[in-house]
């Protein structure tokens, strides 16, 4: 058996959009997300987040089911245009309010709650008013963060201000296949860095709030390799990594933006800007996939793309390699580009798999348990080689609206039948609920012989 570290933190993490529903109760305003899956032949089936799982109202079954795993956190974002309906003026105090009951839920389950403030459903407004592409936006969101842990800080001691400030330029703005759905290069610049400026900024006002209260970026990461061997596919490595992972980690970790496209942000950048943003984390939040295979794509804004892993591997129905030691191979990788880390939580980590409800009721996902086995493993292995990763938050708690490709991919430990909203905890959250519960687990053949 081997076993994590004293005080590890076990959690499970979501987002608004992705289940919250409700979308239009207690004031809330509509969001980019509202928008663009109900534009025709932007989502899969044309699925919406309209009802998702209604977590909105059903929250207490869910930290019912948080329990019963047994984690002692809950990573879930608040819903801007819910406390912002117009992402600006005063705050509507009946979407606090949902928080704020939702917060206590968790306190009285002895489920501590970890805020993320912004999981890519911007107001519609603020979009109209120029979205990420507007300097403005960053201060809007600012405001936000503040209001928001103005109210909930003295209950949440972790927060982080944007989830995966780096897979939203890419996703929405450059190859469009997220809200707002934008394909431009100075798009894309600027919302580089006004989300890189809204980081920061952000941090400082929760700072101004309570100096005391965890915060830090939440960043995919997975290492970049090409796809191929020649000259091409390593240059489009090369900006992949740029692209993908540098242009936020370097801001964060070292103040400034990686050479590649420092010149092309110039125009962006207000002086002190680089300094609010590398303001030191007091964690890292790394969500963790995949390995990434970069390939030339003339249709893409910088001319790459990231492609399916080359070769007959195990792959998730996103077909995202499954290989556990592309999360050690990631946590080497930030050790060496950014020397002493802020201790890590892998904030999300997880897979789609095509699952059936079993006429039985059960639901066997067999191959999430060895994938969870797997890189629960790889955690362990990162530990020993002296990374100081403090916790593992599962993607995720429930199926839900997987964003462009609505509600055919399963990501959840828990199936949700959506026409009837019922839950039902598959194989792979009793085999979570017995790693959490003992803390440990045994080595697990068939995962750690695929690494
Ligand atoms: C991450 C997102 C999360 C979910 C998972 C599968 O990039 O943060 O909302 O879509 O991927």
């Amino acid at each position: 058996m081997r076993r994590f570290p004293e005080g590890f933190v076990w959690g499970t993490a979501a987002s608004a959009y992705q289940i919250e529903g409700a979308v239009r109760a207690d004031g809330r305003g509509p969001t980019v997300w509202d928008t663009f899956s109900h534009t025709p032949g932007r989502t899969r089936n044309g699925d919406t987040g309209d009802v998702a799982c209604d977590h909105y109202n059903r929250y207490p079954e869910d930290v019912a089911l948080m329990q019963k795993l047994g984690v002692r956190a809950y990573r879930f974002s608040t819903g801007w245009s819910r406390i912002f309906p117009e992402g600006r003026g005063s705050a509507n105090a009946a979407g606090l309010a949902f928080y704020d009951r939702l917060v206590d839920a968790l306190l009285a389950a002895g489920i501590d709650p970890w805020i993320c403030l912004h999981h890519w459903d911007m107001p519609q407004a603020l979009e109209d008013a120029g979205g990420w592409r507007s300097r403005d936006t960053s201060y809007r969101f600012a405001d936000y963060g503040e209001t928001v842990m103005r109210r909930l800080g003295d209950r949440v001691r972790h927060s982080a201000p944007i989830n995966e400030p780096n897979v939203l330029p890419w996703v929405a703005y450059d190859a469009g296949v997220h809200a707002p759905g934008a394909h431009g290069r100075d798009e894309t610049l600027a919302a580089i860095h006004h989300i890189n400026l809204a980081h920061g900024l952000c941090v400082q006002a929760v700072r101004s709030v309570d100096a005391a209260i965890q915060q830090g970026p939440i960043i995919s990461l997975g290492p970049v390799h090409p796809a191929r061997d020649d000259a091409e596919h390593e240059r489009a490595a090369e900006w992949v990594d740029c692209l993908w992972r540098r242009v936020m980690c370097d801001p964060i970790m070292l103040g400034r933006y990686p050479e590649l496209l420092a010149e092309e942000l110039a125009p962006y950048v207000r002086s002190g800007d680089m300094e609010l943003i590398g303001q030191r984390p007091d964690y890292f939040g790394m969500n963790h996939y995949n390995r990434m295979y970069a390939a030339p794509d003339p249709d893409r804004i910088f001319g790459v793309r990231d492609v399916p892993p080359p070769g007959d591997v195990p792959r998730t129905e996103m077909q995202w390699q499954i290989d556990p030691t592309a999360m050690v191979e990631q946590f080497d990788d930030l050790k060496q580009r950014y020397g002493d880390m802020p201790p890590i939580y892998i904030t999300e980590n997880g897979a789609a798999f095509d699952d059936r409800l079993g006429p039985d009721g059960v639901v066997n996902d067999r191959n999430r348990v060895d994938f969870f086995s797997g890189y629960v493993n790889a955690v362990l292995d990162g530990i020993e080689r002296g990374h100081d990763v403090r916790g593992y938050f599962v993607w995720s708690l429930m199926d839900n609206f997987e964003w462009a490709e609505g509600y055919a991919k399963k990501f959840g430990i828990v199936h949700v039948d959506f026409d009837t909203l019922k839950r039902t905890p598959k194989a792979s959250f009793h085999h979570l609920a017995r790693i959490i519960g003992e803390n440990g687990l045994a080595e697990y053949e068939p995962a750690r012989k695929a690494g």
